[in-house]
C-alpha cells in the first residue's frame, strides 16, 4: 500500500513558489560568503531575508523530530567534515573552506527545500572536485525522475557515480517527500538497485540531496544533538532539489535566477526546469 501523496494543482502552484523563495535565498546570501564571515551571522542575514523580505518562515527553527530537541536556528550551515544539520554559530569561515547552506522556508503552508556548496576564496582541488561530482549525483539522480520509473533507479545512478570517483555515499540520512509537511514519504535513498522501491507518479513531490564523502561513509553524531560529521574527518558535500514528477518527466521546483545551470551531460528540455 502506497501512501505517497499526490499533489494537487493548487498544491504545485504552492510548492513552485516555495520551491523559488527557498532557491531564492540561497542567491541572496552568495555575495556574504567571503573570508571572516561566521556562520551565525550567515543565519541572521538569511533568517531576516526570509521574514522581512520575502515574508517567508524558516522551517529548520524549532524544528524537533521525535528523539530530537528542537533545531536552534533558522538553516544549517555544514562547513568541511560535516555532513548536514551544522548549527550556525561564532564559526570563522577561512580561506580553503566549503560549506553547504542548506534553506527551508514556509509559503502558504507549502515546503520549499534546497541546499547549495559555497567555497570560501580559494578551494583545494580536492574539494572542489568532491562539489562537482556531488552536483553531478544530484543531477544524474533528478534525471531518473519519471511517472513508471522506481525511486530505486535515482539512488542507483547517484551511487555508481559517486563510487565510481572513489567517494562514499552517506547512508543515515535521505531525500523525502514534501508538501504541507517537512520530511513525508517517500523516503528517497541516494544509494539502491534499479528497479526496485516504490513506482514514481505524477504529481509525487520529493527531494534529491545526496551527502558524498570523500572518505569512507561512517558518521559521527556530535554532542549538541543535530551535527553529523564525517567518522574518518573527511570533506563531505551535499547538493538538494526539491522536485516535481510530472506526466513526462521531472520539474525542479526549487529554481531561481542565480541557481547553477545543470551539468552539460543532462538532457533538460523548457518544461523540465520550471522557467519562473
Ligand atoms: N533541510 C534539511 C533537509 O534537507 C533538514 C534540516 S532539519 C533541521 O531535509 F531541523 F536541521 F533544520
Ligand atoms: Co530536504
Ligand atoms: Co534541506
Amino acid at each position: 500500500m502506497s501512501t505517497i501523496s499526490i499533489k494537487t494543482e493548487a498544491d504545485i502552484k504552492g510548492m513552485r513558489i516555495a520551491g523559488r523563495l527557498a532557491a531564492e535565498v540561497l542567491d541572496f546570501i552568495a555575495p556574504y560568503m567571503k573570508v571572516g564571515i561566521t556562520t551565525g551571522e550567515v543565519d541572521r542575514l538569511c533568517h531576516e531575508y526570509m521574514v522581512n523580505v520575502q515574508g517567508t518562515i524558516p522551517a529548520p527553527l524549532n524544528y524537533c523530530p521525535p528523539g530530537y530537541t528542537p533545531y536552534p536556528k533558522a538553516i544549517c550551515t555544514s562547513v568541511n567534515d560535516v555532513i548536514c544539520h551544522g548549527i550556525p554559530g561564532d564559526k570563522v569561515l577561512k580561506n580553503g573552506d566549503v560549506i553547504n547552506l542548506d534553506i527551508t522556508v514556509i509559503k502558504d503552508g507549502y515546503h520549499g527545500d534546497t541546499s547549495r556548496m559555497y567555497y570560501i576564496g580559494e578551494p583545494s582541488i580536492m574539494a572542489k572536485r568532491l562539489g562537482l561530482i556531488t552536483y553531478e549525483c544530484m543531477w544524474l539522480g533528478i534525471s531518473k525522475i519519471r511517472p513508471g520509473a522506481h525511486l530505486g533507479d535515482i539512488g542507483y545512478v547517484i551511487q555508481q557515480h559517486a563510487e565510481k570517483a572513489g567517494y562514499s555515499v552517506v547512508r543515515e540520512f535521505c531525500g523525502h517527500g514534501i508538501g504541507t509537511i517537512f520530511h513525508e514519504e517517500p523516503q528517497i535513498l541516494h544509494y539502491g538497485r534499479p528497479g526496485t522501491l516504490e513506482e514514481m507518479k505524477a504529481g509525487m513531490i520529493f527531494t534529491v540531496e545526496p551527502m558524498i564523502n570523500a572518505g569512507r561513509r561512517e558518521i559521527r553524531e556530535m554532542g549538541d544533538g543535530w551535527t553529523i560529521k564525517t567518522k574518518d574527518r573527511s570533506l563531505s558535500a551535499q547538493w538538494e532539489h526539491t522536485v516535481l514528477v510530472t506526466e513526462t518527466g521531472y520539474e525542479v521546483l526549487t529554481v531561481s535566477a542565480g541557481m547553477p545551470p545543470p551539468p552539460e551531460f543532462i538532457k533538460t528540455s523548457a518544461e523540465q526546469i520550471a522557467a519562473s
